[in-house]
């Protein structure tokens, strides 16, 4: 374990409203060796200078992610990814493991590449280009790039290249609030960009998405969500049920809704529909999801089938002894969408929508 401690007298203010302060600084070398795990050395850095200090990688090194990264101990913290993080090609490994970089608990924490350099390659967990072809059940076990959960606050994840990731990049969940993605690029597709559920005030901004189903993956329970000046590109072989912002209105024990969505300068390209909502569907019983107060303004598609698709807003039978949920939806607001669709939205909902 190599590593450098510096401690400047440099005075940060951070956007988060933090105080000024003194930070320690470790930066961490990498073994530069791919059957050595630089996670350890990662780790301890962030136990020595996560609480309100800066963890630095450095640019031009790579290190080596060959087991799942914590990042509870980042307090306050600077996590500066500057090089190379590359996760390890071990599939029967990864297979077992929830995500990659976990953000549990954790409060107002920044990751960030400073100058554009850091780059994130899942390396398909291994996976190489047959991930495609992995049967259902293996395609569940696919980690997650990130799993940022456990009622986590403030946390900023900005200016990092994101690369080869087989399943969802980011997973938001669990209570999380207050969570910003600004500057992300995907350099190629994963199956979904964001997937966010059960938190609130979720920021996406300036953001490159490359996904082979959603760019963006919203379900019950999520409120104050904004999207703002990003590119959603889908390239998926079966374009069928791909889209650029999808909400998956699934029925949860407690009051299901998604509140206060605010969407503006997305660019659309290559998907089925550009913005769906979809409901699921209950054995014996219906349910009503509400979809309150929702924006979607300066929308750009290209090569896209359908602007937007409702699935249906009444409850319905759908098969034997199965119904679909209903959607209660109310100020929900379409302007100023651009370019050509190959079909005409349907939005017909009737009832009490
Ligand atoms: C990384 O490499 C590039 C190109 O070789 C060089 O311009 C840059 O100064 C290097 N950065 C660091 C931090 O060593
Ligand atoms: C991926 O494909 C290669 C050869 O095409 C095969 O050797 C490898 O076992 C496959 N990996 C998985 C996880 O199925
Ligand atoms: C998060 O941490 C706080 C304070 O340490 C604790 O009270 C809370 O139960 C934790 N939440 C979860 C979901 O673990
Ligand atoms: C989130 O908070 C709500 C209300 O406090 C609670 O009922 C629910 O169990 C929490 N969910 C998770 C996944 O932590
Ligand atoms: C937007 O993100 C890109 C990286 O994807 C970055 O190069 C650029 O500086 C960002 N724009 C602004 C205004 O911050
Ligand atoms: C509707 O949503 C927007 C964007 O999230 C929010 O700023 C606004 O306060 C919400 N309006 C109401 C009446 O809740
Ligand atoms: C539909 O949602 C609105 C608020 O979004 C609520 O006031 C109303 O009671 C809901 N209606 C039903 C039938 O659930
Ligand atoms: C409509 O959307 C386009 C594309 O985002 C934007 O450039 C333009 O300014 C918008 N027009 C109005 C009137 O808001």
């Amino acid at each position: 374990m190599k590593l450098i401690l510096a401690a400047l007298p440099t005075l940060l203010a951070l956007s988060f409203g933090l105080r000024v302060s003194k930070r320690e600084i470790c930066t961490v070398s990498s073994h530069n060796d791919p059957s050595k795990d630089d996670v350890p050395a990662i780790s301890a850095a962030l136990k020595k200078c996560g609480d309100t200090g800066r963890v630095l990688l450095p640019a031009n090194q790579t290190f080596h992610i060959r087991s799942p990264l914590s990042l509870s101990s980042c307090r306050a913290c600077d996590f500066q990814i500057n090089g190379l993080l590359k996760v390890s090609d071990d599939w029967h490994y990864w297979r077992q493991q929830p995500a990659a970089f976990i953000v549990p608990n954790t409060t107002a924490a920044i990751i960030r590449s400073e100058g554009n350099t850091g780059i994130i390659d899942a390396n398909f967990f291994g996976l190489l280009n047959n991930y495609t072809t992995l049967p259902p059940a293996e395609q569940q076990r696919i980690p997650k790039l990130f799993n940022i959960e456990k009622e986590s606050y403030q946390v900023l994840i900005s200016n990092l290249v994101i690369k080869n990731t087989p399943g969802t990049a980011f997973f938001v969940s669990s209570n999380s609030t207050a969570l910003r993605f600004y500057g992300l690029h995907f350099a190629n597709e994963g199956a979904v960009g964001f997937e966010i559920e059960n938190a609130k005030h979720v920021y996406l901004w300036n953001n490159t998405i490359r996904a082979n189903h959603a760019c963006v993956q919203v379900r019950t329970n999520v409120e104050n969500f904004q999207v703002e000046e990003s590119n959603c590109i889908i390239t998926a072989a079966e374009k069928r049920s791909t889209s650029g912002i999808e909400f998956q209105l699934v029925v949860r024990e407690f009051a299901s809704y998604i509140r206060n969505i605010f969407a503006r300068k997305v660019r659309i390209a290559g998907a089925a529909n550009g913005v769906v909502f979809w409901t699921g569907q209950h054995k014996d019983e219906y349910h009503t999801v509400e979809v309150y107060n929702a924006t979607f303004r300066d929308f750009e598609l290209e090569e896209t089938a359908q602007a937007v698709y409702l699935e249906q807003c009444e409850e319905g039978k759908y098969g034997d002894g199965w119904w679909r949920a209903a959607l209660n939806v109310s100020e929900v607001l379409f302007r100023n969408w651009s370019g050509q669709v190959e079909r005409e939205s349907e939005l017909t909902c009737t009832a009490e929508c």
